[in-house]
């Protein structure tokens, strides 16, 4: 055994202010089977998350609620850490940020930086509910686009033209909190210097602690420049207020990442643990935070920023990965295919959704995608079909007829060593996060088990005479192979491993691989899974929509992307009305992505002759080359309007409810360009 490494790990702190989904759930798995791997390699390694419990968000949803934010954030904190329990997610410490030890723990972190002159104080101009007495921020506002004019528009961005700007600009701003027409007011505001940290953070992402490709990402930011961070919000504002600043309190960013200290310090002080091994610097220990590509800002830049000029030691790793799409599309209320934790539960076991996430996570950020056949088939296959059956092919002949004790003679030592050899490998790759890889390498072993139970068919030879000792043989080496697999897969599934270890007289360490069971006396096999129905799948998914039927009445605000919520049928036109619109079809001559715009193409569209620049939102939909050659319809006579790109004249047709559902409208291949649309 190597050196005993001392690690501590976490996950980004869930908001405090909904469920835990299925896109939470990726990362708390990968987290956890990397701690449970580090923790059965014999290391000494401690998982910390809690509850995000500020900002105002979660004030007004309080408010709502009628109960105060400590008494929503304490039962939203008892129920998220329930639900992780249950898909076996093992923290040493499910805390949440509204805890003492955070607040001592900000207010001495700050107190530091501002004493090494990294605090500065600057008086802004803000968007103000005069009604509600509260600044607002960016996404409390809509409006109509400065750009576009189009009208209920993002107080930061517009989904129409995709222009961004500042609440500031909007024209006729609203307070989603009241519907008040917003004012703006003088505050003034706490600064973190960014800045100051430019050659550090380099550095750091440069020093391996982050994936290549998110570290070369990351160098856009110094491209563009850091920034002073605006650290302070105004009263009222669920959150610390700032020592020496009545009224002003911490932005939630600033307390959330201290959360991970308080959780781990509120745990060390009930286990007799030194809280500063792990948060000074120069401490032979580990710190890897798990995150969602979303908050990669956060973490890479402001929170070890923060450490450092507070004078504690940075991440020794941030580990990023990608969002979970559920059948290729953005997790969709109205689809059913936003699944919270819970109704999941439910239905299924969690090892299957763990052996489904890990399956399919690597070390890298790309999107992770959940496809409910695929997830049917894998679990079914790989679980029950190749792992389980090779204990249940074996287990009864060695319970019926060899009096439920293995052989002490392995009948094919190159299989076992083949096996026992895997250990290396096996372990470099979940070391990596590489768990797709890892998984891949233990079906290939589970695969070639049943083949040699196949090729050597028990329930033929034990009716054969004189072949009673082989049959005891090939049986005890089937069991010994599945008990080899049960110990690869322990970090992924360990209800399954608990099961073959109960069945098999045995506890496991990593160890253990290098250890056979000969002569050893095992139990009678009970099934340890079962197969998913795919009809299952079908009542999560509508137990998924009721749960949305269920928010829709209770909260008459809540923002569903179902196309028909969002957008009722509007008042209607007459004939004549309708008659003006000219629409055309079009031929895709070019398409091209749009610098600096996250929404939209820029298409070159071929009307018969005449040729037309429009730009489209429909990026995220779309690949440009796929458009390129296509026919679509336009409207042709729309006026011309400028946007932050340049001209727009005209409008592509597309329906869907957004994200990857989009679509254009494509017509028959014998429609020209030029044609009227009729
Ligand atoms: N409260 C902050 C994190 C503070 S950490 C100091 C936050 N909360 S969150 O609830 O919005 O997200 C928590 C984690 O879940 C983030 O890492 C986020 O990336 C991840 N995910 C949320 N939705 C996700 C998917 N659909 N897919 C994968 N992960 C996603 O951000
Ligand atoms: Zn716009």
């Amino acid at each position: 055994m190597n050196q005993k490494r001392r690690i501590l790990v976490t996950s980004a702190l869930p908001y405090a202010n909904g469920s835990i989904h299925l896109g939470h759930l990726l990362e708390h798995i990968q987290t956890d089977i990397w701690a449970r791997f580090q923790r059965l390699r014999g290391h000494e390694c401690y998982a910390v998350c809690a509850d995000d419990a500020h900002g105002t968000p979660v004030m007004l949803k309080a408010q709502e609620l009628g109960i105060t934010p400590e008494q929503m954030v304490e039962q939203t904190r008892a129920e998220h850490h329930q639900d992780l329990k249950d898909f076996l997610v093992d923290y040493d410490n499910y805390y949440v940020t509204h805890s003492e030890e955070n607040k001592v723990l900000c207010e001495a972190i700050y107190t530091k930086l501002d004493n090494a002159g990294y605090i500065s104080k600057r008086t802004i101009n803000q968007l103000f509910d005069p009604e509600k007495e509260m600044f607002l921020p960016d996404r409390f506002v809509t409006g109509t686009c400065p750009t576009c004019g189009s009208e209920e528009q993002n107080g930061d961005s517009c989904d129409s033209c995709g222009a961004t700007y500042s609440p500031t600009e909007l024209k006729n701003p609203k307070s989603v909190v009241s519907g008040a027409v917003p004012v703006l007011k003088e505050s003034e505001h706490f600064f973190f210097d960014l800045p100051q940290f430019e050659g550090m953070l380099k550095d750091w992402l440069q020093s391996g602690a982050i994936q290549e490709e998110m570290a070369n990402k990351l160098q856009e930011w110094f491209e563009t420049g850091l920034q002073q961070w605006d650290i302070s919000r105004d009263a009222p504002y669920f959150g610390f207020e700032i020592p020496g600043a009545p009224n002003k309190f911490f932005y939630v960013w600033v307390d959330a990442p201290v959360g991970y200290m308080a959780s781990f310090l509120n745990f060390c002080q009930q286990n007799d643990l030194e809280f500063d091994d792990f948060w000074t610097e120069g401490k032979d220990t580990e710190l890897y935070h798990f995150i969602g590509k979303d908050i990669t800002y956060f973490h890479c830049l402001f929170w070890p920023a923060m450490l450092e000029g507070a004078g504690y030691r940075k991440p020794s790793g941030v580990n990023v990965h990608g969002f979970v799409t559920v059948n290729g599309a953005k997790m969709s209320k109205s689809k059913g295919t936003f699944i919270k934790g819970r109704t999941y539960l439910d239905h299924l076991e969690p090892e299957y959704l763990r052996y489904y996430f890990a399956s399919k996570l690597s070390d890298g950020v790309t999107d992770i995608d959940l496809n409910f056949e695929d997830f049917v088939q894998k679990v079914n296959a790989d679980l029950v079909g190749k792992v389980v059956n090779i204990a249940s092919r074996c287990a009864s002949f060695i319970t019926k007829r060899f009096d439920g004790t293995l052989s002490d003679n392995i009948v094919d030592t190159a299989l076992l060593n083949e096996f026992q050899q895997a250990q290396g490998s096996i372990a470099e790759l979940f070391e990596k996060r590489k768990y797709s890889a890892a998984i891949r390498e233990i079906m290939a072993l589970a695969d070639k088990a049943n083949q040699f139970i196949d090729a050597n068919a028990p329930w033929v030879t034990i009716k054969e005479e004189g072949k009673e000792a082989f049959t005891h043989d090939v049986c005890s080496l089937g069991i010994h192979l599945f008990r080899i697999l049960t110990i690869y897969l322990q970090p992924v599934l360990p209800v399954l491993a608990d099961k073959a270890q109960a069945f098999l007289n045995d506890t496991y360490t990593w160890d253990s691989i290098q250890t056979v069971l000969k002569g050893h006396g095992i139990n009678k096999f009970k099934a340890m899974m079962q197969r998913v129905e795919p009809a299952t799948i079908e009542k999560i998914v509508d137990a998924s929509k009721e749960d949305l039927k269920a928010a829709q009445q209770s909260k008459a605000k809540a923002q569903a992307d179902s196309p028909l919520v969002k957008d009722p049928i509007a008042p209607t036109i007459s004939f004549d009305e309708f008659a003006k619109v000219d629409l055309r079809v079009a031929k895709i001559a070019h398409a091209e992505r749009v610098e600096k715009a996250d929404k939209l193409l820029r298409l070159e569209l071929d009307l018969g002759g005449e040729s037309r620049q429009v730009f489209a939102g429909i990026k995220s939909a779309y690949e440009p080359e796929d458009l390129i050659g296509k026919h679509t319809v336009m409207v042709a006579n729309l006026a011309p309007r400028k946007m932050r790109f340049g001209l727009s004249e005209g409008m592509v047709l597309a329906a869907g409810p957004g994200g990857k559902d989009l679509f254009i409208l494509e017509p028959h291949d014998g429609a020209q360009p030029g044609m009227k649309v009729k």
